[in-house]
């Protein structure tokens, strides 16, 4: 059984990678009120007294705008956080788990980021998430980076689904950004991988070694903003939930400015976690399908 520690288990991502990592593993999972990340002795301490065989950390200062004012405190949970976890695991010979984003590309390609691409983060946070992973690297011998995109889950506060659920029962006409292109990903889809790799990680260490360093995950194929909320009104809409949308407008982004730049093009190429995790990952619109559906039956 895999001693799992669970780091940002109350965000979207670590909600669902408490349900994945708990078959077969012994799970700690801690949110903010266990371990505060900015606190580097409370990180080092209770990596030490849990002495876990694979660290998941799913924490990190996502804010993409406000990390543009506040550079500090995205840094210390993004970038030197990541690091002081990476160092302890060296310590023990514990494996690192550890999320990234496509953010830290420039998005000026047009066919899907490979991992061997060069990053150029266009803001603070895909500047300090980039930080985060140059730690880890340099600290641990075992770690396995994953970068993924457009995150949204059932239990994701402010994403962008829930978003669009939200002001599609509010208002009758809305304006989304259509020059931005990227792949939505399902929480439960990445937890699902995350689980494969760490199974995997537990294997014998000559195995395990083939499958550390870095990884793209996204669900497949590629749409805009503007689609993608095109098609949670028509699937939303057909599952019954209350709407009150009648027309969704494409702007561009130079028409919805926002202090943190991002990158126009940010598709991620899964080949490499394809061919180690045995499948390709879901079509983002049948993942979006099941989270909607999901959604739909724990609403009040
Ligand atoms: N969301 C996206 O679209 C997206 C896209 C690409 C990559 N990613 C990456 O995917 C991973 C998971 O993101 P997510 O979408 O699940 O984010 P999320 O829902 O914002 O969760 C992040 C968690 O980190 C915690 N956290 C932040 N600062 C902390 C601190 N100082 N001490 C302790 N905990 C702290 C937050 O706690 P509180 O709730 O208490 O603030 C939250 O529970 C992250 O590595 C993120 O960079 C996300």
């Amino acid at each position: 059984m895999t001693r799992i520690l669970l780091v940002g288990a109350n965000g979207q991502l670590g909600q669902e990678l408490r349900h994945t990592l708990a078959s077969g593993n012994a799970v700690t999972a801690v949110g903010r009120a266990e371990l505060d990340l900015s606190n580097t002795d409370a990180i080092r301490q209770l990596i030490q007294t849990t002495a876990p065989d694979v660290i998941v950390n799913a924490a990190a200062y996502t804010a993409v705008d406000k990390a543009e004012t506040d550079e500090a405190m995205a840094k210390t949970v993004n970038a030197i956080a990541p690091t002081i976890m990476a160092e302890e695991s060296q310590k023990l010979g514990a494996t690192l788990v550890h999320v990234s984003t496509d953010y830290v590309f420039n998005g000026q390609k047009n066919t899907p980021y490979l991992e061997t691409d060069t990053p150029d983060p266009l803001g603070v946070y895909g500047r300090t998430k980039l930080m985060g992973e140059d730690g880890i690297r340099q600290s641990c011998d075992r770690s396995i980076i994953i970068r993924t995109a457009w995150v949204y889950g059932v239990q994701g506060k402010g994403n962008f689904v829930k978003t669009m659920l939200r002001l599609g029962a509010e208002r009758e006409e809305l304006r989304v950004v259509v020059d931005q292109v990227g792949s939505p990903t399902w929480t439960q889809d990445l937890a699902g991988a995350i689980a494969t790799l760490v199974q995997k990680v537990d294997m014998s260490d000559a195995a395990a070694e083939g499958i550390l360093g870095l990884y793209h995950y996204a669900n497949s194929g590629i749409t805009s903003w503007y689609d993608f909320a095109i098609a949670i009104f028509a699937e939303a809409e057909a599952l019954g939930f209350p709407l009150a949308i009648k027309q969704v407008m494409p702007i561009t982004t130079a028409e919805y400015p926002t202090p943190a730049q991002r990158p126009a093009y940010s598709s991620l190429s899964n080949r490499r976690i394809a061919e180690v995790i045995g499948e390709q990952p879901p079509h983002w619109r049948k993942s979006l399908q099941k989270m909607l559906a999901e959604l739909h039956t724990i609403r009040p």
